[in-house]
């Protein structure tokens, strides 16, 4: 297997041209979900192949058949989870999926539940589609694993009825990924309530190491009926410029109108997005084993640089982190306030992080991107440990 990029020295990252290196002045940019350890070999041989081909053109119908047919094969080998090639469409990205869900399933001036913290654009876009946003913040589980908040949701899905719960497993930014137990009881929530559920899963490739992921949708005949799934391959193969997310579509009203619409939903779809995703479904996989592993020792790494005084979980599925630092901020003389917390790290400790306000109000948490050479992972963490003093 082709080992990761691994060259730390951050003038060559920023000179790759990312947005997470280019965007900050930071010495060490763990902010945005991009990796800088590269694509699988695969991915990049099929990039290569298509433009010496001069594949530039719109999608054609048998790529986009293809992709279709190797998001389905990866969802049956990965998940056992299997869904016919005729429902799985394909769109530009995520947010494109969401939006999607949004206007179809709720009404102008409905809601969107959201448990939080929260992938920062699901806190904010609704609104600007005439939707208001009900947080419900999770809670701990038995040993203090963000879990969701089942009394919260039900309450906040019977309020507003007719509303959508943006659901997002393994869950950005707290790297948790839900046991069975956890959606079967969030499912018994969503039926008593007759609520619709965007079940966000474009982080599960990025699952491996003993854990298993759950399609929602695949739990039961119920959760199949009441839910628009999207995945793409854009998280675990580093491919998210190429703009072409997956929509997996279970319930038959549902299907019948992605029939429908489905080619106008995806017409911003990229053909090269549709070449790196069906190879990265169908040759990736292997290569995906030794990101995980890397993943998980910066985990270890970042652990260590930090100390006992910023805590966090190991992410069980991508590769981000929710660093608690309510201990050191409320040690310091003149702490940052809320919202001003990634800013003064990033001015104090040269670090950019996502500050927890973002993701819906978490002040004194902010999220850490650990897909970066580990020598950086050190340097972040002993950055962030010494701006804090702890
Ligand atoms: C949970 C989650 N959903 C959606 C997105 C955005 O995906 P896309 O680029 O396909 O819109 C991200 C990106 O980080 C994410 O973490």
């Amino acid at each position: 297997m082709t080992a990761l990029w691994l060259d730390a020295d951050p003038t060559h990252l920023r000179a790759r041209g990312s947005l997470k290196w280019t965007a900050t002045p930071a010495s060490v940019a763990a902010w945005v979900a991009e990796s800088d350890l590269g694509t699988a070999p695969a991915v990049s041989e099929a990039l290569h192949g298509a433009i010496d081909r001069g594949l530039t053109g719109y999608l054609p119908r048998d790529l986009a058949a293809e992709t279709r047919e190797a998001c389905a094969a990866w969802q049956r080998e990965r998940y056992g989870w299997d869904v016919p090639v005729s429902r799985v469409h394909l769109v530009p990205d995520v947010i494109e999926a969401f939006r999607i869900a949004v206007h179809h399933h709720t009404r102008a001036g409905g809601a969107v539940v959201l448990p939080t913290p929260a992938y920062m654009p699901f806190v904010t876009l609704p609104e600007q589609w005439d939707r208001s946003v009900v947080r419900v913040p999770m809670v701990g589980d038995a040993d203090g694993q963000a879990t969701f908040d089942l009394v919260g949701i039900e309450e906040a899905l019977s309020a507003h009825p007719g509303s959508l719960l943006a659901l997002v497993n393994p869950h950005n930014p707290t790297g948790r990924v839900h046991e069975r137990a956890e959606l079967i009881a969030l499912a018994e929530v969503v039926q008593r309530t007759g609520a619709w559920v965007f079940a966000d899963e474009i982080h599960a490739p990025l699952v491996g190491r003993g854990r298993t992921h759950v399609p929602y949708a695949s739990l039961s005949p119920a959760t199949a009926a009441h839910t628009t799934t999207a995945t793409a391959a854009s998280k675990g193969w580093n491919i998210p410029g190429l703009k072409c997310a997956q929509v997996i579509v279970t319930d038959e009203d549902d299907a019948a109108w992605w029939e429908a619409n489905g080619e106008q939903n995806g017409h911003g779809v990229s053909t090269l997005g549709a070449v790196a995703t069906t190879a990265a479904y169908r040759h990736g996989g292997p290569w995906l084993e030794g990101l995980l592993d890397y993943v998980a020792e910066n985990s270890t790494a970042l652990r260590e640089a930090l100390g006992p005084q910023i805590p966090f979980a190991d992410p069980e599925g991508t590769y981000l982190v929710w660093l608690d630092l309510r201990g050191p901020l409320a040690a310091l003389p003149s702490p940052p306030p809320p919202g001003e917390v990634a800013r003064w790290l990033l001015e104090t400790a040269g670090v950019a992080v996502v500050d927890g306000m973002a993701n819906g109000g978490h002040h004194g948490f902010v999220r850490f991107n650990l897909a970066t050479p580990r020598p950086l992972v050190v340097e972040a963490g002993r950055r962030l440990r010494s701006a804090l003093g702890c």
